[in-house]
């Protein structure tokens, strides 16, 4: 049988689009997974081009590939950096085979055929077809609802990689998620660029349903199916329906991503967000009212071009009123085929390092706090792995990392856990 090794970097969109592949693959001819380049007869690359660092490393890293692969080994380039950089790539580094953009994946055979075969067109329609079955994770299911992003942040490059937005019709995404559960699946999360401006734009006149919040009923009814999670919202969708729903459907779980950016108006206003720092403040209060126990996420950029001392403090104080139990903090990173990129008025690198440090700092006292808060409480837990020191981890219906000493009978099962101990990123109890 060949060998396939598959490295995917960046979003869970990107891990599912290497799930998309790897299922492809196999519809022509069964692949078995390496982690070994050495064997490979087939070395993809999964790439993301968010920040810069990644793309910097891409040419180095299939240089590695090159170097190391047995002799008729195929590489691939595939992804949001495939997308932008095209045929560059082979430019560049001619002994890349195949370069395959995001919203591309169903072409994987088809570029495997043609020595320097070029697939990134960010107009290719997706939104109808029917991926072949993959999954890493037997009792979590990804499950993509949209393709693109019609959003236009002025930061981000994701809108010029994978194109415009269109959604997948909801009985598709119901099918979908039937035949996971009839392999194993309890939970699901849907995924997509902008999850709740789903219904935005279909290809074709569409049944079902229209909105985000209606998708997420018609989610819910599936039989068998024990949690659904999302990922990633915008809070600029996030109406009070959708908030109800969130709130009252006990199959939701009760963790969700509130992309901030940043705190300051003015600054929201230069990064095209649509909302304000007290639009935000309210829908994370009113979240919090609705969900006592609600674990929220957030994304903050520092050194926004403009960000003044000023700026930064109110983002310092969305941290201190909301408290976010996540956080996933970047330093802005000027991207080719962006508006910011441009502005003339980009932040000192030490500036917004000094700023992310603080920023970091300031979130871990409040996370410790939030964890530490648990200690005591009753959660429920999925069980997904054994380590080999005979304890069972699994995720809390708040997405917290649990850990549990038990045995491979709790695998895919989901059980109440009373929280004993707590550490930064891990809670530990027993099953009671
Ligand atoms: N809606 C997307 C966002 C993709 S980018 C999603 O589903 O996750 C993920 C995060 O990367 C963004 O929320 C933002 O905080 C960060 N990011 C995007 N572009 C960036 C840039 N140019 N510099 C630094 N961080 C960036
Ligand atoms: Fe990027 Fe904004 Fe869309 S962050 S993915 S343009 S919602």
């Amino acid at each position: 049988m060949k060998k396939l090794y598959i490295e995917t970097l960046g979003c869970a969109m990107n891990v599912r689009d290497s799930e998309h592949m790897i299922a492809e693959l196999n519809k022509k001819e069964p692949y078995t997974l390496t982690q070994n380049l050495e064997d490979a007869d087939l070395i993809i690359i999964n790439t993301c081009s968010v920040r810069e660092k990644p793309v910097s490393k891409l040419f180095s890293e299939i240089g590695v590939f090159k170097k190391k692969r047995k002799a008729g080994a195929k590489i691939g380039v595939t992804g949001c950096t495939a997308s932008h950089l095209g045929e560059e790539i082979i430019k560049r580094a001619p002994y890349v085979d195949f370069v395959l953009g995001a919203r591309n994946v169903s072409k994987i055979t088809k570029v495997l055929e043609k020595k320097h075969a070029v697939e990134v067109a960010t107009d290719y329609d997706e939104s109808n077809y029917v991926f072949g079955e993959f999954r890493t994770n037997p009792y979590k299911a990804m499950v993509n609802i949209s393709i693109g992003c019609d959003k236009q942040c002025t930061f981000c490059i994701v809108p010029v990689t994978r194109g415009e937005e269109i959604s997948i019709p909801s009985s598709l995404i119901i099918q979908e998620v039937q035949r996971a559960v009839a392999n194993g699946a309890k939970e699901v999360t849907l995924l997509g660029q902008n999850v709740n401006n789903y219904g935005r734009r279909f290809s074709g006149n569409i049944e079902g349903a229209q909105n985000f919040t209606e998708l997420l009923q018609e989610v819910s009814k599936v039989e068998g199916l024990e949690r659904i999670r999302f990922t990633s919202p915008h809070p600029l969708h996030m109406d009070d329906a959708f908030l109800e729903e969130f709130a009252n459907n006990p199959k939701i779980c009760k963790q969700i991503h509130v992309p901030l950016q940043s705190g300051s108006t003015e600054i929201l206003k230069r990064m095209k967000r649509g909302y304000t720092k007290e639009w935000f403040l309210d829908r994370c209060n009113k979240i919090r009212t609705m969900v006592p126990n609600v674990a929220i996420s957030t994304d903050i950029i520092v050194g926004f071009p403009g960000e003044s001392d000023a700026d930064f403090a109110e983002t310092m104080d969305v941290l201190e009123q909301v408290r976010f139990d996540t956080l996933f903090s970047f330093k802005y990173s000027p991207r080719p085929h962006t508006a910011a990129a441009e502005y003339p008025d980009q932040v000192a690198e030490a500036i917004a390092q000094k700023r992310l440090a603080m920023l970091q700092e300031r979130h871990k006292e409040i996370q410790k706090e939030s964890m530490l808060s648990q200690v005591g409480k009753k959660v429920e837990v999925l069980f997904e792995e054994l380590k080999s020191d005979g304890r069972v981890a699994g995720r809390s219906n708040e997405g917290r990392l649990v850990y549990v000493s038990g045995s491979e009978e709790l695998l895919g099962k989901i059980k109440k856990v009373e929280v004993t101990e707590a550490k930064l990123t891990q809670l530990f109890g027993v099953v009671v």
